[in-house]
C-alpha cells in the first residue's frame, strides 16, 4: 500500500565517480525520477530531489592505479563532468553531492557506530586473499579467476559477469591478484557482518506482505528471489585504504564497504543541502512518518535497496524504510548490451555536443521507449522517427499552427471565446480536462510510458480539433484578418467563429505548457515564453480559462526541428568504431546460484512426467488455474499460478513435469496436491517445463 504522505523524498541511485553517464543511467534512472520530482513540484507537494555522487568502491582505485593518480583525482574529474552533464540535461535534483565530503564521512561512520553499539553486526574472523607483493588484501575487484558455478576465467572477486552470480573472492578457482598478476596467499583478517539472515521475517512481512500490491513485479519478484534462496551475512568492512575508515580502535586499516556507505549518502546529501540554506531540516525527510520515500535504480541495485539499506535503517531504529523502489530493466543499444568498456554506448556528454538545444528529443525519446517493465532497446532511427514524426508532426505542429494562426487573424492576442459552442467545441473541452488526472494516474503507479503517451494524446486531440473545424477556411468566409486602424487596435473582442476555435486550441496549448513540463521542461519553457504564461500549477491544467482574451502573445518559433539521416548515420558510424564484443559480455543475467545439497536432499523429491487432462480459471483471480492432472499414479487437481502466462486451451493435453509429494494444501479453497514445474526466466516470465520425448505419465524425473 502507498501511505497517505504529506511530503517526497526522491532519491536516484549515486554514480560511480569513474566515468561519465549514457543514456542506459538516463532512462533506467535519472530521468524518472526527474520526471516524479518535476510532476510533485507542479502539484505544489513538498519534495526534495537527492542525488550525488558515489565515490568510493575498488573500480575507482583501480583506475587510479592505472592511470598513476589519485582516487581523489579520479572522483574529482568524474564528479565534475557528471553533474555538469545533469545539469545541461535538466535533471532538477535539488542537490547533487557526493560520498567523499566530510558531511558524508561522518554521516556514516556515525551511522556504523550507532549499529556497532546496538551490538547489531556479527564480527568474524576468515581467511582472505592476500597479495604479498604489494602486501595488500584483496577484496572484490582486486581478484579474477574462474567462476566456480560456469567456469568463465574472467570471473571478478565479488561478482562472475557471465552467469550474475554473486560470489566471494575465495570461491574463485585459480585466483590471481589484479594488482601483481599473482596467485594470492590465504591470510587471517576480522570484517564485521550484517546478519540478513536475521531480519528475513520483518523482510517477509514488509516486503512479500505489505508491498505485494504496489511494487512493481520485477522488483517484488527479485526480492521474493533474493529471500527465499535465504539470506546470508554480509561483511560491511574490507581491508583497503580508500573509502569510509570503520570507526573502531581494533579496525585499523580497514573501512566501510562501498555498499554501505553509498546508500547512506542519500542522508549525508539531503544534510549537504539542509547546510546550504538557513531554515532546512534534513531529518523530517528522512524520520518523519509522513514523509514518504522513494529510490529511483536499475535493476542491478534491487537487492541493495529493497534488503540491505532497508534492513540498516530498520535496525538502526530511527529512519523511515522505502515505501517503493520504481526500479527499471536494462536499456540496449542498436541491439546490444550497453558497454562502458567497449564503448559501446550512448554518452551525455557527447550528446549534449553533438545535439545542442535537443535535450527534450532524447528526455521524449528515453521516456517513451523506457524500459519499465522488460528490458528495450534504443535505436538511433527510432529517435529520428520519434523526433519526425510525433515531437515535430503531432506536438510541435499543433502548438506551431495554433500560434502562428492567432498570429496571422487576431495579431497574436487571444481571441475572445464566442457563447454559441459547438458539439466539437464542447467535446473537446471536456476532453481536455480530464488530461491532468489521466496522466496523473499513471505517474502515480510510476508508468511514465503511459502518462507520456497521454501528453501526446491531448495534442493529438488538439491537431483533431483543428484538422475538424479548419479556421483558416472559416477565416477567409469571415474576411478575416481584418484591417484595422492602429488606434482603435482591438480586433480580437469582436467575436468570431475563427476566434472561437483559435481560443479553444491556445487554452490546449496552454495546458500542454504545463502538463509537458515533467517530460520535456526545455519546450515547456518555450512555450510559456512564446505564449507569455506565468508559472502554473498541475491543477490548473486542463481549464478552459487559463488565457483571458485580449493576452498578447509573442512571436511563434518552432519548437522541433526535422532531423535528418545524415545527423542518425553520424551516430551509428561512431558505434561501428566501438571494439568487438567477446562472447561472455553476451549472457544474460540469471539469478545467483543456490548453495548445494546433498544427493539424498534431491531424491526425496518425487518428481514425474504426466499430462495435463483439463484447465480452467479459478474465478475471481488472476494468476490461478485449476488443472486436472494424469501423474501416472492417480488423477489430482494443482491449483497454480500461471494463467497469465498460458490460457486453459493452451494446456489440455500438454505433458509436464510434476512435483508430487509436495504437501497438499487449500488455495482460493481448492485443495491442491502437487506442483507443476516452471522455468522462472529473470523477469519472472514462467514457461512450462515439459519432457523433450514422450515417456509414459508416471515416469520418474532424476
Ligand atoms: N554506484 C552504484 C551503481 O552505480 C549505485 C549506488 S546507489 C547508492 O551501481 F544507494 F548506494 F548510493
Ligand atoms: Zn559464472
Amino acid at each position: 500500500m502507498t501511505k497517505q504522505h504529506k511530503r517526497t523524498t526522491i532519491t536516484s541511485a549515486l554514480p560511480y565517480a569513474n566515468g561519465p553517464i549514457h543514456i542506459g543511467h538516463l532512462a533506467g534512472v535519472y530521468l524518472p525520477a526527474d520526471i516524479f520530482a518535476r510532476y510533485l513540484r507542479l502539484k505544489r507537494e513538498e519534495v526534495i530531489y537527492i542525488g550525488g555522487s558515489d565515490e568510493h568502491g575498488v573500480p575507482i582505485t583501480i583506475k587510479a592505479r592505472q592511470e598513476g593518480i589519485s582516487p581523489q583525482e579520479v572522483v574529482d574529474r568524474y564528479h565534475a563532468m557528471i553533474e555538469q552533464s545533469f545539469r545541461e540535461f535538466g535533471i532538477s535534483f535539488d542537490i547533487y553531492s557526493r560520498t567523499s565530503l566530510p558531511v558524508h564521512h561522518q554521516t556514516a561512520s556515525e551511522f556504523f557506530s550507532k549499529l556497532y553499539e546496538k551490538q547489531i553486526f556479527t564480527e568474524g574472523t576468515s581467511l582472505q586473499l592476500y597479495d604479498e607483493a604489494t602486501g595488500e588484501f584483496l577484496a572484490d575487484r582486486y581478484v579474477t579467476g574462474t567462476c566456480p558455478h560456469c567456469g568463465n576465467e574472467k570471473a571478478y572477486g565479488d561478482q562472475c559477469e557471465s552467469c550474475g552470480t554473486s560470489l566471494a573472492a575465495t570461491d574463485l578457482i585459480n585466483p590471481r591478484s589484479v594488482l601483481s598478476g599473482n596467485p594470492p596467499v590465504m591470510k587471517e583478517t576480522t570484517h564485521w557482518y550484517l546478519p540478513l539472515d536475521r531480519y528475513t521475517p520483518w523482510l517477509k512481512e514488509w516486503i512479500l506482505e505489505s508491498h505485494k500490491d504496489d511494487w512493481k513485479t520485477n522488483v517484488y519478484g527479485q526480492c521474493k528471489s533474493w529471500i527465499d534462496l535465504g539470506l546470508q551475512p554480509r561483511a560491511v568492512t574490507r581491508d583497503l585504504d580508500w573509502g569510509v575508515k570503520v570507526p573502531l580502535e581494533k579496525a585499523a586499516g580497514k573501512v566501510l564497504y562501498v555498499w554501505f556507505d553509498a546508500p547512506i549518502g542519500y542522508i549525508s546529501a539531503t544534510k549537504d543541502w539542509a547546510a546550504r540554506e538557513a531554515g532546512r531540516d534534513w531529518e523530517k525527510w528522512w524520520k518523519s512518518e509522513d514523509t514518504r520515500l522513494l529510490h529511483f535504480i536499475g535493476k542491478d541495485n534491487i537487492v541493495f535497496h529493497c534488503i540491505i539499506f532497508p534492513v540498516m535503517l530498520h535496525a538502526e531504529g530511527s529512519f523511515l524504510v522505502p515505501d517503493n523502489v520504481p526500479a527499471n530493466e536494462f536499456l540496449n543499444l542498436e541491439g546490444d548490451k550497453i558497454s562502458t568498456s567497449r564503448n559501446w554506448a550512448v554518452w551525455l556528454h557527447e550528446y549534449l555536443t553533438d545535439f545542442p538545444g535537443k535535450q527534450d528529443v532524447l528526455r521524449y525519446v528515453l521516456c517513451a521507449n523506457a524500459p519499465e517493465t522488460k528490458d528495450n532497446d534504443f535505436t538511433w532511427k527510432d529517435f529520428q522517427a520519434r523526433n519526425n514524426n510525433e515531437l515535430l508532426a503531432i506536438f510541435g505542429n499543433f502548438i506551431n499552427r495554433t500560434l502562428v494562426l492567432t498570429d496571422k487573424y487576431f495579431r497574436g492576442k487571444v481571441p475572445p471565446l464566442d457563447t454559441a459552442l459547438t458539439s466539437s467545441d464542447i467535446e473537446t473541452l471536456n476532453e481536455l480536462s480530464l488530461f491532468p488526472g489521466k496522466i496523473s494516474s499513471s505517474l502515480d503507479l510510476f508508468r511514465f510510458r503511459e502518462a507520456l503517451n497521454e501528453l501526446m494524446n491531448l495534442a493529438r486531440l488538439g491537431n483533431k480539433y483543428l484538422t475538424e473545424n479548419e479556421p483558416w477556411k472559416v477565416a477567409k468566409e469571415e474576411g478575416l484578418p481584418r484591417d484595422v486602424s492602429p488606434v482603435a487596435d482591438e480586433p480580437s473582442f469582436t467575436p468570431t467563429r475563427t476566434g472561437n476555435i483559435l481560443h479553444i486550441a491556445l487554452q490546449i496549448c496552454a495546458s500542454l505548457s504545463v502538463l509537458s513540463e515533467p517530460f520535456l521542461p526545455f519546450t515547456a519553457e518555450k512555450i510559456r515564453r512564446m505564449m507569455k504564461l506565468g508559472p502554473l500549477a498541475w491543477d490548473q491544467a486542463g481549464k478552459r480559462d487559463l488565457l483571458s482574451a485580449g493576452h498578447q502573445l509573442d512571436q511563434p518559433a518552432y519548437l522541433f526541428e526535422k532531423i535528418e539521416d545524415a545527423l542518425v548515420e553520424a551516430q551509428v558510424e561512431k558505434l561501428r568504431r566501438a571494439p568487438e564484443k567477446t562472447a561472455e559480455e553476451d549472457t544474460p543475467a540469471v539469478l545467483p546460484a543456490k548453495g548445494s545439497i546433498t544427493y539424498d536432499d534431491f531424491s526425496r523429491m518425487d518428481i514425474r512426467t504426466g499430462t495435463i487432462l483439463a484447465a480452467e480459471r479459478v474465478p475471481k483471480t488472476k494468476k490461478l488455474l485449476r488443472l486436472t492432472i494424469s501423474t501416472g499414479v492417480d488423477t489430482r487437481t494443482i491449483v497454480s499460478g500461471i494463467a497469465e502466462y498460458y490460457e486453459p486451451e493452451q494446456l489440455i493435453g500438454r505433458k509436464a513435469c510434476f512435483l508430487i509429494n509436495l504437501e497438499a494444501r487449500e488455495i482460493k479453497g481448492i485443495p491442491s496436491n502437487g506442483m507443476i514445474l516452471m522455468a522462472e526466466d529473470p523477469d519472472g516470465k514462467l514457461s512450462l517445463v515439459s519432457p523433450a520425448g514422450d515417456p509414459a505419465d508416471g515416469s520418474t524425473v532424476k
